[in-house]
């Protein structure tokens, strides 16, 4: 979720919501053109019309932040007061109502571009290619034609598929990106072939020119910026969701991938972004505030808008200790971002990888599946 400008005089109400409840008004409010807030502050004018709102199931919130315009924050809180009930219950009441009144549309009401999703974070390990392939794949199973670029020189993500690299010579993404490339980029994708995926799921394998990446862009005097868009441009008509794997840095290779997922002219607030897989540690949240910085400093310079899709908190295990449970709790209260899915340290996980079979195959009814088929539905909406 991005902050929005000054200009819109928004101000935030913090509350707690249920991740179903979250999911649902993210789902429908994309069905209906609209994005997060203004949903939200159409589902609180509807319940500050409506006297009488029956009471709804509150068991699991958790804290969730949302603009809305000024003076709405105060005027939610003292209506809840006045009812009687608490904040939580009111949100609750409003995005029900709100849902209720807003079913979801059999046709979309705006087109939008291609959603582009880079899975980042600068520190290894975390999780980034175990995230962006296990959402591929569930957005794949889905339904949805899916193209999963491998974008970390060290290519655990092509290997882990049982792919192989791109041959030396052969015309890689870095090809395409300083413009040297002979034939179409098309040629260089590779399908996943179980059946799951109905031949859905494409991956642009990793290739080993992808570690010159920085240096050779250093020496691109034109159109550095815009070079991941000019390459990949040629195939986003033939997909619904690009998925990349981030490297694990903040050199030149994640600036150009933020600058690829910026929203466009038109695009619903994160329908594109960034999706941050982290540690319930102190390093992640360190890390974290590189790559915000990083983040900002980009859409300063650049004038880009680039939304921050949310969080996944990888490898949790509360038993891990009172440390981890508070660096879980402190993800969660951050809130903008928030938490979009929390994924076990698991069995499943590591034979997948180990074995080099796609997770959604090897343990299809595992609950890492489960969460990366519910983190598809949140994110493809
Ligand atoms: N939730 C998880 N459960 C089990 N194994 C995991 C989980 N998340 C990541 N792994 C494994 O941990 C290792 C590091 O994860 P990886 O996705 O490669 O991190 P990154 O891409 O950020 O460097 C991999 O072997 C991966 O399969
Ligand atoms: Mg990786």
């Amino acid at each position: 979720m991005t902050t929005p400008g000054a200009e819109e005089a928004r101000e935030k109400l913090l509350v707690n919501l249920t991740p179903e409840l979250r999911r649902d008004l993210r789902i429908r409010a994309a069905e209906h053109g609209l994005n997060m807030q203004d949903a939200a502050t159409s589902a609180i004018s509807l319940w500050l019309e409506t006297p009488n709102v029956p009471e709804v199931e509150t068991r699991g919130a958790k804290s969730w932040g949302v603009y809305l315009p000024a003076g709405g924050p105060a005027r939610f809180t003292q209506e809840c007061e006045t009812r009687g009930i608490t904040k939580v219950q009111g949100m609750a009441q409003a995005i029900t109502l709100w849902l209720d009144a807003h079913p979801s549309p059999t046709e979309r009401r705006v087109s939008q571009p291609v959603k582009r999703i880079l899975v980042g974070n600068q520190k290894g390990g975390v999780g980034k290619t175990f995230v962006a392939s296990g959402l591929a794949q569930a957005m794949a199973e889905a339904g949805l034609r899916v193209l999963l670029v491998d974008f970390d020189p060290q290519g655990h993500l092509t290997s882990r598929l049982q792919i192989p690299g791109l041959p030396d010579g052969a015309d890689s993404l870095l090809k395409h990106m300083l413009g040297e490339a002979d034939k179409h980029l098309a040629r260089s994708l590779v399908a996943l072939p179980h059946e799951r995926f109905g031949g859905r799921l494409h991956v642009l394998p990793a290739s080993k020119d992808a570690f010159l990446m920085d240096a050779k862009l250093a020496l691109l005097q034109v159109g550095r910026d815009t070079c991941l868009a000019r390459a990949l441009g040629p195939l986003e008509d033939s997909y619904d969701v690009i998925v990349l794997d981030g490297p694990p840095n903040l050199g030149l290779a994640i600036d150009l991938a933020i600058n690829y997922v910026q929203r466009r002219p038109g695009e619903l607030i994160d329908h594109s972004g960034i999706l941050m897989p982290v540690w319930s540690d102190r390093s992640s949240f360190d890390a974290y505030e590189m790559l915000n910085e990083q983040i900002m400093t980009h859409c300063r310079m650049t004038g880009a808008v680039v939304d921050q899709l949310g969080f996944v908190v990888n490898a949790y295990d509360s038993r891990k200790g009172v440390v981890t449970r508070s660096f879980y709790d402190g993800w969660n209260e951050l809130t903008t971002p928030g938490v979009l899915a929390t994924l076990k340290d698991a069995i499943e996980g590591r034979e997948a990888s180990d074995y080099q079979v796609p997770l959604l195959e090897h343990a299809p009814e595992s609950q890492q599946a489960e969460v990366m088929r519910a983190l598809a539905k949140e994110l493809a909406a």
